[in-house]
């Protein structure tokens, strides 16, 4: 009904909002952040950055919709454990906020332009909005449930190839690395040889707003939480992309292994990484 579409526009405008004070504010910190800790190891890095970004947009979303949950990751104990923990207990929810409040923290430390703040809204653990912002490029992509999927206010359509001959893809190395990376180095060997090229970058939020709007064919990566991947997700699916697990299994909150694609390239995508899984 017509409370609804209002409700649902302004959900979108708080979470533009949010993103865009948020990154405009890390913008201003990169080389300039005061205090580099680790998590749960060197490769898992958390500055005081990550934090203020998330209260900021922790509290302007309670400023405006105070009975929402908000699941945010600098607000979770470090770890898959706790991350999976930490969202069973809320998933549910009428109305769940999942902020990554910076996703990219190495590049930001780094001074390497390409992070970003990631932010979805679910509605009784479907997502219905989704907001990733490249501070770095001032680019924000924006998908809302059966409305489609924008960037710079045109919209986003995935890419056109129909074999990963023809296809660059992108991935990326967990965070939390405990039996994770041997598969993900087979997955690598596996991959490289078959596709045009592979990259890297160090933002899968970004990389999956990527594929919604064409410039990746398709990104795969395990061990990922639900804060890096739900506002991703929705802006694939609402570019005509297909997005699962590593079973080829339709995406839910809970989904870490995450395969995204421009839908023409997935079976084959996941048929190569099957094979690195054996
Ligand atoms: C990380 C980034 C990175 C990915 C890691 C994530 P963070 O998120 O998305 O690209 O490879 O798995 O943990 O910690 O920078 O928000
Ligand atoms: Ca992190
Ligand atoms: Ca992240
Ligand atoms: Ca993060």
């Amino acid at each position: 009904d017509s409370r609804q579409v209002i409700g649902r526009k302004s959900f979108a405008a708080v979470a533009i909002n949010c993103a865009a004070k948020a990154g405009e504010w890390i913008k201003t910190k990169v080389g300039g952040y005061a205090s580099l800790n680790q998590k749960t190891s060197h490769h898992d890095l958390v500055t005081e950055v990550d934090k203020g970004s998330e209260n900021l947009i922790r509290s302007l979303i309670l400023t405006h919709f105070p009975d929402h949950a908000v699941l945010g990751e600098e607000g979770v104990e470090p770890g898959p454990a706790a991350s999976a923990a930490a969202l069973e207990e809320v998933k549910d929810a009428e109305y769940l906020w999942i902020i990554d409040p910076i996703d990219g923290t190495t590049n930001f430390v780094h001074g390497f332009p390409f992070f970003s703040v990631s932010i979805a809204l679910a509605h009784r653990g479907e997502v219905i909005l989704g907001v990733v912002y490249d501070p770095s490029k001032d680019e924000l992509f924006i998908a809302e449930k059966g409305k489609g999927a924008y960037v710079h206010g045109r919209r986003t359509r995935v890419s056109g190839e129909t074999g990963l001959k023809e296809s660059l893809v992108a991935t990326g190395f967990p965070a939390d690395r405990d039996g994770a990376l041997p598969l993900n180095m087979r997955q690598l060997e596996a991959v490289v040889p078959r596709v045009r090229n592979v990259r890297t970058a160090g933002s899968a939020a970004l990389h999956l707003a990527y594929v919604a709007a064409g410039r990746l064919s398709a990104f795969w990566e395990i061990g990922l939480n639900s804060w890096d991947i739900a506002a991703g997700a929705l802006l694939i699916q609402e570019s005509g992309g297909v997005v699962t697990d590593l079973d080829g299994n339709p995406y839910h909150l809970g989904v870490r292994n995450i395969v995204a694609s421009n839908g023409a390239v997935h079976d084959e995508l996941l048929a190569v990484l099957r094979s690195a899984a054996e």
